[in-house]
């Protein structure tokens, strides 16, 4: 018997929703987070401990945005990021690198026992492959790198993979975890050592002085001496990080599998457009196969057919594995591949920004919380220069960065000019959108279930490319930074803040 597929996030669907309240008057703190992820989160619970009076103001519910939907390794091996870095900064920038990952990885086993978190936190080794031989000097590089950055890695030919590979990056110490079974009890330690959260609260205005103050959607002001702005995508963004910024959705398949064909670790190739696998506790004797992979950029994706391409690749390797759920994950990366951790622009004073995960947001997560808080007590870390976000090196960057402003105008041109797959609103067939004029207006249509259309302006509110229909999760989605909006136009994942207008569609429609 098939087993039915969820459209939702194991991590979302194992765990109680929260119901913290919204801000409903001003108030005056030492620090306001806002943001309420893992960054968000953890920085609150470090500088709480420092004896600060801290809040969180987060626009929907704690942990259940990017947090929410990631697969969750702890891991500090990062495909091939130590290659990398060394190639581009040196060794003593791979190794602060290494150093500051390992670091937050020993920091969440080391809380979640403190606090009696019952996180699953599983240690494993993390591996790194490839399948074809002409990928095997990148690992020999990567070995090297890496065990030359100082983590505990070698190189092997066997791994726990029920198919043979051509080598692999083995390095020893990483983890695996639930994050929001973490960051839930993160967050309930938090309010019981004075940080107040609170929930449907989206903050609209920075205005930066002494105090900082911030203005909610509903009226309410918090005056605060330190900001942090944790939103993933970060909603002030007064450094134009937006153009180093290069964002990725990746789709998620998870499987209920024997435990005996557990793989052991956690791996990842950039190989096949990308395969990581990781698994977690799934009742007796089973376990939750999480493969991730079919990148692409938002609103240029055939999600359906990238969803059967995963899922045929985790079955195919895996054929006892029975498919339970399925959902994407959004990331950026940056124009140099090391996060930005640190002021938010540069005359900033006491408020930082901390974005560009890669990908690794779970490491990068707590890093960023540690950085954050040794900036804010003036305890700083090592590797905090390594993450400034006013860095610029105009060598290693000059390339991407040309590259993703290129796509930008390319789509801000192109998508314009671009005619619709269909003739008119009526040709839109239930479950399915598309882009197309509307008595002169340019309109995003989704055609629901039950047959009636909904529209939206095509206009991305944050500058203007156009939206882009995503078929499997029932988004639009703007390719040149990544906003993300509901079909009734409200926005689900920044750097956009506004919603896309409402229109009215008239009794007889047609393109034009
Ligand atoms: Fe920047 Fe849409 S996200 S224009």
């Amino acid at each position: 018997m098939t087993a039915q597929v969820r459209a939702e996030s194991f991590w979302m669907d194992s765990t109680e929703s929260t119901a913290y309240p919204p801000l409903e008057r001003d108030v005056t703190v030492d620090v306001a987070v806002v943001g309420g992820g893992i960054t968000g989160l953890c920085t609150a619970w470090e500088l709480a401990q420092t004896g600060r009076s801290v809040i969180v103001l987060e626009a929907d519910r704690i942990a259940a945005g990017v947090t929410g939907y990631t697969t969750a390794k702890l891991s500090a091996l990062h495909t091939q990021i130590y290659s990398q870095i060394t190639s581009s900064f040196g060794a003593g920038a791979a190794r602060s690198y290494a150093e500051s990952q390992q670091n937050a990885i020993e920091h969440v086993a080391h809380t979640a026992a403190n606090l009696g978190i019952d996180c699953q936190l599983e240690r494993c080794p993390s591996f790194t492959y490839v399948q074809h031989e002409d990928g095997v000097d990148m690992i020999r590089d990567e070995v090297a790198a890496a065990r030359a950055a100082g983590l505990r890695a070698s190189l092997v030919t066997e791994t726990g993979l029920p198919f043979s590979v051509a080598a692999a990056v083995r390095v020893e110490d990483q983890a695996q975890f639930h994050p929001r079974r973490y960051l839930l009890g993160l967050a309930e330690a938090s309010t019981a050592n004075s940080v107040a959260i609170y929930e449907r609260t989206r903050v609209t205005d920075l205005d930066e002085g002494a105090p900082h103050e911030l203005t909610t959607e509903s009226g309410a002001r918090v005056r605060a001496g330190t900001v942090v702005v944790a939103t993933h995508y970060p909603v002030f963004d007064r450094a134009l990080l937006f153009t180093r910024l290069i964002p990725t959705r990746a789709l998620v398949v998870a499987a209920s599998i024997p435990a005996a064909q557990d793989p052991g670790g956690t791996y990842i190739t950039a190989e096949d457009n990308t395969r990581s696998v990781r698994t977690a506790p799934y009742g007796d004797g089973q376990r939750l196969l999480i493969v991730t992979g079919e990148q692409f950029t938002p609103g240029q994706g055939e999600v359906r057919r990238l969803f059967e391409v995963l899922t045929s690749w985790t079955t195919g390797r895996f054929p006892d594995a029975q498919v339970r759920y399925q959902w994407a994950a959004q990331d950026n990366s940056t124009t140099d591949n090391l996060p930005y951790v640190g002021p938010l622009h540069a005359g900033a004073d006491n408020v930082y920004v901390a974005t560009g995960y890669g990908g690794w947001g779970m490491s990068n997560g707590v890093m960023a919380a540690l950085l954050l808080t040794g900036l804010v007590t003036g305890d700083r870390l090592p590797w905090t220069d390594l993450y400034d976000p006013r860095r610029l090196h105009p060598i290693t960057e000059a390339g991407p960065l040309l590259e993703a402003q290129a796509k930008t105008v390319k789509h801000f041109i192109g998508d314009r000019l671009r005619t619709s797959h269909v003739d008119s609103v009526d040709d839109i067939t239930p479950g399915t959108g598309a882009v197309l004029r509307v008595a002169g207006q340019r309109c995003a249509v989704y055609r629901d279930e039950g047959g009636v259309a909904h529209a939206v302006s095509a206009t991305c509110t944050h500058l203007g490319c156009i939206v882009a229909f995503n078929d499997a999760e029932r988004a639009w989605e703007c390719p040149c930074h990544g906003s993300r909006f509901s079909v009734d136009g409200a926005v689900l994942h920044g750097p956009a803040t506004e919603p896309l207008e409402a229109h009215d569609l008239p009794t007889r429609t047609g393109s034009a």
